[in-house]
């Protein structure tokens, strides 16, 4: 009853159980180029719904296999699992792909609208034995919240203390044994107590080159777009490494072939389509073009700061150092010095402008 109480007060709308795989729009890295559906729709369209369509991240797949058969073969559910790593590599992907290998449900939640524990407490009292429970962004999750995750994942049990001083009394909850799934681009925000409860911890990297065309020409097969392999292996190599991009690009490429090359896809077509929209061959958009330029023709390639850099461009430093830098930096493209930001010699070759002397 009081479990019934608790659940009422404080979500008047509860959160459903998903058969796994029916996401809702999952959230978009902001690649920038949209078109038609949205971003959101298209992503649950090419989402894998099981492990065996997931391209690349043999290891981690591989390890949760063996995780999944055991826990199934025991009849009990599967460890808490925490996946961090930057966008767009597939957190949520395997955050819904588990459940439907483990023929469970899951619920799913957001760190970010978990501000307090009554937000948290529905979806605890409504997980049902073997179930999972996916909290994305867990690193936003406040710490008044994050105590009652402890012995929800450690005891399946939840304490709610009511009142103050001598009137307060414990409220001992028990809940079913669950699988929590935590997924976050910040591990390091992560308090130890947090992270230490889980018992499965993957880390997602960067795609190849190989992979992201595989997925390329996988996903073209579900869209019946016709593709060759020069082309899927040209959007593959202006994809950053990252599947959600590989997507967003192959929509595009798509779209501009239906209109401007009878619908196939050849290299010429998926060149032209993605030059059109300002993406480089080496996966630079116009703003990474723009910071570069910056930096070679009015400070000579470095070293600069961040900020006179962004007042030059007149965008504000944390997009650039949020959103532009971090690719530059992967791909060589930029250096971070204690003087400041400096291009590299492949900057300057990328750009075609003379190293200065
Ligand atoms: N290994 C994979 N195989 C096939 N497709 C993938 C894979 N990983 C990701 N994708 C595709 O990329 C899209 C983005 O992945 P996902 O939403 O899982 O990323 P994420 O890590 O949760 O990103 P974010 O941190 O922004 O939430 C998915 O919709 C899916 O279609
Ligand atoms: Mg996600």
């Amino acid at each position: 009853m009081a479990r019934e109480a608790v659940y009422q007060q404080s979500n008047p709308q509860p959160p459903g159980d998903l058969p796994p795989g029916d996401l809702p729009p999952g959230s978009d890295s902001g690649d920038g180029f949209s078109g038609g559906d949205s971003a959101g729709e298209r992503d649950v369209q090419l989402r894998p719904r099981r492990l065996d369509e997931m391209v690349g991240q043999r290891d981690v797949i591989e390890r949760l296999k063996i995780a999944i058969d055991a826990a199934r073969g025991r009849d009990e559910p599967l460890g808490h699992i925490l996946f961090d790593g930057p966008p767009g590599l597939g957190k949520t992907t395997f955050a819904t792909v588990i459940p439907a290998e483990m023929g469970t449900t899951v619920q799913m939640a957001n760190g970010a609208g978990l501000s307090a524990p009554k937000d948290l407490l529905p979806y605890l009292t409504n997980v049902s034995e073997k179930s999972v429970l996916f909290i994305d962004e867990i690193h936003r999750v406040p710490k008044s919240v994050e105590e009652y995750l402890y012995t929800a994942m450690e005891d399946f049990r939840i304490d709610i203390v009511l009142g103050e001083g001598v009137n307060a009394r414990t409220l001992n909850f028990e809940l079913q044994p669950f699988t929590l799934i935590g997924a976050t681009t910040r591990a390091g925000m992560l308090s130890a107590p947090l992270r230490d409860r889980f018992q499965i911890r993957e880390h997602l990297g960067w795609y190849s080159k190989d992979q992201l065309r595989e997925l390329v020409q996988r996903n073209a097969r579900k869209l019946t777009i016709k593709i060759d392999e020069a082309a899927a292996g040209e959007i593959a190599k202006r994809s950053r490494s990252t599947p959600r991009l590989a997507n967003n690009r192959l929509h595009w490429v798509r779209d501009y072939a239906q209109i401007k090359a009878k619908g196939d896809v050849t290299l010429g077509v998926a060149r032209d389509s993605l030059d059109m929209i300002g993406i480089d061959s080496l996966g630079l958009d116009k703003q990474d073009r723009n910071y570069l330029d910056t930096l070679i023709r009015v400070f000579a390639g470095g070293p600069s700061g961040l900020e006179a850099i962004a007042h030059t461009m007149n965008v504000s430093s944390d997009t650039l150092e949020d959103e532009v830098e971090p690719f530059l930096l992967r791909s060589e493209l930029i250096v971070r010095t204690r003087r400041g930001r400096m291009a590299t010699a492949k900057a300057f070759e990328h750009l075609k402008l003379p190293l200065q002397p």
